[in-house]
């Protein structure tokens, strides 16, 4: 099949490189000419592990290719993909349609024979059937399915998770795109992913609605971790005791210091705005945003208080910017509220991240970058761990130590064990742990 996709950043690139590699034709459109400028010469410009070699893989294969040009890639093509960015609108949250109405109107004017027009940015319900419309109006004579296919990869794992997906969930109102999508998919349904077809509005709400879940399972567990800071147990027990309850599932139940990213907090805003719009509010998911906006900030007076309770002229090292591992992906990101926080009650801020600093760059100021974990540690008064990168998950904890200034050390991601660290001489907080590890406290009982 001859697929292009408009828009080439996490999302695009990800399902316009995958499809490729199916056997799918496919060319890639980005507005962005220096983005494509890198891709014409086998430079990604963003971070996702093993997304570098597939693109150059399949450019070599003569199956992937870049333009500006979305007139002409969009006239030989079967089917026209939508990943555009759906940020939140400034001022209000309802999710910005602004970019891809704009590419709805570009598609419409550039189709030629049937052409099915897919929608894989996360969209409000409706926003189909004014795709369809928008298109209907710039060119009437147009014969295209408007159909909706909510992308669920993982930043980090995008390529796996678009490959072994656990679901594909096609929302069409218009039988002709059942066939093209099973086509375009079927490689995975080969494998067995369950290919979902449902309505179109079904499916968009579907995106939202999985989400917003996500979100809520982690604000959970992170409720849950408060309670057990303050009753004295332990939530990655917690976690795991009622995680291993089949109906309740493992996975989402890391406490930590709140959700980021670029889907999470701007998607339950959108839902929250969704649910008001049709009268039928959303109110877990409004509770949802609420705590966990609170949340990040909350982070950095955890911080504070481990530096008892005055951060003024003190140097505090953050290990870790990006809202998660392997990712370059700094959008929302909860470093963004702690560092801020800090920096407001008087702190001075030394930071390092593998992937981010790039990008952190131009969100953050008055930071110093560092080289290494053991640079962030040098001289500082605290080091507190935001991301948990594999590569802080084995520090040399002696190294550490005796470069800080005082060896005060806040895991916001429960990386290390708190009799660990104290074995080390690290004053330890973390996250819905008392200081204690089970074993000790067992033997606290005992005695
Ligand atoms: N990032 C994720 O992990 C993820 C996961 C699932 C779904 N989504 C959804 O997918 C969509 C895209 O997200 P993303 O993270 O890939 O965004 P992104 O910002 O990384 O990429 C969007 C790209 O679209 C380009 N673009 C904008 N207008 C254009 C136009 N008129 N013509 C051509 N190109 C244009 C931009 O230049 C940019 O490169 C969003 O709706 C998001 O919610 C994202």
């Amino acid at each position: 099949m001859k697929i292009a996709v408009v828009g080439s950043g996490y999302v695009g690139l990800v399902t316009g490189v995958c499809l490729a590699d199916f056997g799918h034709d496919v060319i890639c459109i980005d507005k962005d000419q220096a983005k494509i400028a890198a891709l014409e010469t086998g430079v990604v410009p963003i971070y996702e592990p093993g997304l570098s070699d597939l693109v150059n893989a399949n450019v070599a294969a003569g199956r992937l290719s870049f333009t500006t040009d979305l007139p002409s890639a969009v006239r030989d093509a079967d089917v026209a993909f939508i990943a555009v960015g759906t940020p939140s609108r400034r001022g209000d949250g309802h999710a910005d349609l602004s970019y891809v109405y704009a590419v709805a109107r570009e598609v419409a004017a550039a189709v030629s024979g049937f052409t099915v027009v897919v929608t894989k940015s996360t969209v409000p319900v409706g926003t189909g059937d004014e795709v369809a419309h928008i298109i209907r109006t710039v060119n009437p004579a147009a014969d295209v399915a408007v159909v909706s296919n909510p992308e669920f990869l993982r930043e980090g794992a995008a390529i796996e998770d678009f490959k072994r997906p656990d679901r594909i969930v096609v929302g069409i109102d218009d039988e002709r795109a059942r066939e093209v999508m099973t086509e375009v998919y079927r490689p995975l349904y080969l494998n067995q992913a369950p290919l979902l077809f449902t309505d179109r509005r079904t499916s968009e709400l579907i995106k939202y609605a999985a989400n917003a879940f996500l979100a809520m399972k982690i604000t959970f567990i992170n409720e849950v971790a408060d309670l057990c800071e303050a009753a004295g147990a332990n939530v990655q027990e917690v976690a795991r005791g009622i995680g291993l309850d089949n109906r309740i599932g493992s996975k989402f139940l890391h406490a930590g210091p709140g959700y980021g990213g670029s889907c999470f907090p701007k998607d339950t805003t959108a839902l929250v705005k969704i649910g008001q719009d049709f009268g039928s509010p959303m109110r877990l998911v409004e509770t949802t945003v609420s705590i966990n906006d609170q949340r990040k900030r909350a982070m950095s007076r955890k911080v504070i208080a481990a530096c008892g309770g005055d951060v003024r002229g003190k140097t505090i090292g953050v290990l870790g910017l990006t809202f998660k591992p392997n990712t370059d992906d700094m959008r929302e990101a909860p470093s963004l509220d702690i560092i801020r926080g800090l920096q407001d009650r008087g702190a001075k801020v030394v930071a390092f991240d593998p992937q981010g600093m790039e990008a952190a760059r131009h969100m953050m100021e008055n930071v110093t970058f560092a080289e290494s974990a053991y640079e962030v540690g040098e001289g500082a008064d605290a080091l507190v761990l935001v991301t948990e990168w594999n590569e802080f998950r084995s520090l040399d904890l002696d190294r550490l130590k005796s470069v800080m200034k005082t060896p005060a050390f806040v895991d916001l991601r429960n990386v290390y064990r708190p009799h660990e660290m104290r074995r080390h001489g690290f004053t330890y907080v973390s996250i819905g742990r008392s200081d204690l590890d089970p074993g000790e406290r067992i033997s606290d009982a005992a005695e």
